[in-house]
């Protein structure tokens, strides 16, 4: 029987870990949790109830009382706030723009650690953030952390939103990426950072499947 790996796939927004992560999951038939859809999905709460962005312990309490499930199905994530479909309401604008407030906030990390570990502990998962293998599964199997430069980032998140109906500018994008950047690398816990031991894959000029077979190539599942 083939060993269930718990695999770390960390990096900024519009590197192409989220494709890649996916594709991996896929192919292994392994579990995919994507870990900025829980972040996400307590914003579109926050952002219900009205929360206080600002107050951390407010949030923490919120995070406790709130489900959030992730469903696979047919090869596509669901994602489950309270019960109710999501996948799509947490990827508008509004929730990009105040996701920030959640992920910086201590008490929400810790809880959103715990339940993360709790579904990959018993491996054949691969799990996609910012600090899953710093923080989440230091000890993971096998580490990965995808980069891109900010332009190639910028134009990939443009035609996805693009491709969604979305209306927005080139302009709006780079804001964006710029401003969730600087709060991810610069928030005192669980920041975006390079496991020392993650392998790092520059995925500027290749193409998604080029990434998710080089990464397959590296893993040893016998
Ligand atoms: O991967 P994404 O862009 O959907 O993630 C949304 C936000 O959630 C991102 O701006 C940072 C945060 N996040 C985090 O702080 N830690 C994670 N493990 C995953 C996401």
């Amino acid at each position: 029987m083939s060993r269930r790996l718990i695999i770390a796939v960390d990096g900024p927004a519009g590197s192409g870990k989220s494709t890649v992560a996916k594709l991996i999951a896929q192919r292994l038939n392994y579990l995919y949790v994507d870990t900025g859809a829980m972040y996400r999905a307590l914003t579109l709460k926050a952002l219900k109830v009205k929360a206080d962005l600002e107050n951390e312990d407010e949030l923490g309490r919120l995070a406790k009382k709130t489900d959030i499930r992730l469903e696979q199905a047919d090869g596509s994530l669901k994602v489950y706030l309270d019960g109710e479909n999501v996948t799509m309401a947490i990827r508008t604008p509004e929730v990009t723009n105040s996701v920030r407030y959640i992920a910086r906030a201590k008490p929400v990390r810790a809880h959103m650690v715990t339940l993360q570990r709790k579904l990959g502990e018993n491996g054949g998962v691969v799990l996609e953030g910012r600090d899953i293998g710093t923080v989440v599964f230091p000890d993971a199997d096998k580490k990965f952390y995808l980069d891109a430069s900010f332009e190639v980032r910028v134009g990939r998140r443009y035609k996805e939103l693009k491709e969604t109906g979305a209306n927005v500018s080139e302009e709006d994008v780079k804001n964006d990426l710029k401003k969730r950047d600087d709060s991810d690398i610069n928030r005192s816990i669980g920041p975006l950072k390079k496991a020392d031991d993650a392998v790092f894959v520059d995925t500027s000029d290749l193409t998604i499947e080029g990434v998710a077979g080089k990464i397959i190539s590296l893993l040893d599942t016998r």
